[in-house]
C-alpha cells in the first residue's frame, strides 16, 4: 500500500512511520511535512535510507503543492497528522493553527477527492469534547465543546472530514486520542518539558493548582490504534483512543521528579492557562470491540522508558531547545 503521511517529522507521525516500516512489508510511505518549529528530520533519521520511504517538504495548506504531491505519490491512503498541536501556542497565536488544522485538512480532503484516494484517516484529539465532569467519560457521540483555538480547529476539521464521507462518499475515519507521551516529543508539552527541565535541574512550571486531569497514552499504543483504524476502521466513523490512565498533572510531575532524582522544590506554581480544561476522559470501547486494540504500555513503564530516552538523547533536546525555542520561551514565559 502507498501511504501519504502528513506531519511525519513530528512526534506521533514519526513514531507511526518508524513502527509501520518496521512491521509491514508491502508498504511505501511518503512523508509530507513543512518542518515547522516542531518538525525534525532527526525523528525519521532511522528510516531515511529505507527505499520504501520518501520525504517531501511541503505545506499541507498549499493547494498547488498538495496537487503535485498527490500526482507524484498517487497514495492509496492518507494518514493525516500534520497540525499545529500545542494549546498554549494556539492561545498566543491562533492564525497558523486555523491555517494548518482547518485549511490544511480541507486542502488534503480536496486533493484526496480529486485523486480518488481510497482511504483517509484524520488524526484528531479528545480535546474536541472539552472538559468533562467526573464521573463521565466521552464516547464518540458526546457533544463537541472545544475550549482553545487548537481544539476548536481540530473539531472543525473533524466535522469537515466526516462531511466528505456523507457528501462525497469518501472512505474517511476520524480518530480522537488522549494525551500522548514518549520519545521524540517536542519539549513544550507537559511530560517532555518537565523531563527536560528536571534533567537540567530547572524549575517545573505547574499551571494553577496542578489538579487538572489528563488520560496518558503511550505514543506507540496510539500508532497501533491508528494502524488498526487504517486497516479495519469503518468509513464515516469516529474512534476514541484512550490510554486508560488518568492522573492529575501534579502527580505526573512528582513521578518525573522521582524518576530523575530531583527534589520537589523544583516545582513552580505559575499562572493558569486561560480556558484551561480541568479534566479529559474518554472511553475507547468502540475501537476495542471493533478491532481488538488495547493499550499495551503501563504508565510506569512508559514513563521510565521516556525518561531514559531523554537521558540518552540530551543532544536531541539541546538541539531543539536552542535558537528559536529559547527566544520563544524568553519572550512569552520568561526563561522557563
Ligand atoms: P507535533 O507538533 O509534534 O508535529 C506536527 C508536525 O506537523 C510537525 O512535524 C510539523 O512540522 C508538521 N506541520 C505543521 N504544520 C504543517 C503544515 N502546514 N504542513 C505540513 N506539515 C506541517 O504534533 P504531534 O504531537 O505529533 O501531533 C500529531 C497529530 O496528533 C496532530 O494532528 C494532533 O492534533 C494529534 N494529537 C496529538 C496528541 C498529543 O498528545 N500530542 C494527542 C491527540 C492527538
Ligand atoms: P499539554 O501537554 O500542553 O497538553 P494539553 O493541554 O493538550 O492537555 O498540557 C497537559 C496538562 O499539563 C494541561 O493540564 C496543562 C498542564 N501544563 C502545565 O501545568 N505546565 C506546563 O508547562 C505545560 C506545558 C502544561
Amino acid at each position: 500500500m502507498r501511504i501519504l503521511v502528513t506531519g511525519g517529522a513530528g512526534f506521533i507521525g514519526s513514531a507511526f512511520i518508524r513502527l509501520a516500516l518496521a512491521e509491514a512489508n508491502d508498504l511505501q510511505i511518503a512523508n509530507v511535512d513543512a518542518l515547522t518549529y516542531a518538525g525534525n528530520l532527526e525523528n525519521v533519521a532511522s528510516v531515511s535510507d529505507d527505499i520504501r520511504y520518501t520525504f517531501i517538504r511541503a505545506d499541507v495548506a498549499d493547494a498547488t503543492a498538495m496537487e503535485a504531491v498527490f500526482a507524484a505519490v498517487r497514495p492509496e491512503a492518507v494518514v493525516h497528522f500534520a497540525a499545529e498541536s500545542h494549546v498554549d501556542r494556539s492561545i498566543l497565536s491562533p492564525e497558523p493553527v486555523i491555517r494548518t488544522n482547518l485549511n490544511g485538512t480541507f486542502t488534503l480532503l480536496e486533493a484526496a477527492r480529486r485523486h480518488k484516494t481510497e482511504r483517509f484517516v484524520h488524526v484528531s484529539t479528545d480535546e474536541v469534547y472539552g472538559s468533562i465532569e467526573e464521573p463521565h467519560e466521552a464516547d464518540e457521540n458526546y457533544p463537541l465543546r472545544p475550549s482553545s483555538p487548537y481544539s476548536a480547529a481540530k473539531a472543525g476539521s473533524d466535522l469537515l472530514a466526516l462531511s466528505y464521507f456523507t457528501t462525497f462518499k469518501m472512505n474517511v475515519s476520524v480518530t480522537r486520542a488522549s494525551n500522548n507521551y514518549g520519545p521524540h516529543q517536542f519539549p513544550e508539552k507537559l511530560i517532555p518539558l518537565m523531563i527536560a527541565n528536571a534533567l537540567e535541574a530547572k524549575p517545573l512550571p505547574v499551571y494553577g493548582n496542578g489538579l487538572q486531569v489528563r488520560d496518558w497514552l503511550y505514543v506507540d499504543d496510539h500508532c497501533r490504534a491508528i494502524m488498526a483504524v487504517l486497516e479495519r476502521g469503518r468509513a464515516g466513523q469516529i474512534y476514541n483512543i484512550g490510554g486508560s490512565r488518568s492522573l492529575p498533572n501534579l502527580e505526573v510531575v512528582r513521578r518525573i521528579l522521582a524518576a530523575t532524582d530531583q527534589p520537589e522544590s523544583l516545582i513552580r506554581y505559575v499562572s493558569d492557562r486561560p480556558g484551561h480544561d480541568l479534566r479529559y476522559a474518554i472511553t475507547s470501547e468502540k475501537l476495542e470491540l471493533e478491532t481488538g486494540w488495547k493499550p499495551q504500555h503501563e504508565f510506569e513503564a512508559g514513563l521510565a522508558e521516556t525518561v531514559q530516552w531523554y537521558r540518552d538523547n540530551a543532544a536531541w533536546t539541546a538541539n531543539v531547545r536552542s535558537g528559536a525555542y529559547r527566544d520563544f520561551y524568553e519572550k512569552n514565559y520568561g526563561s522557563r
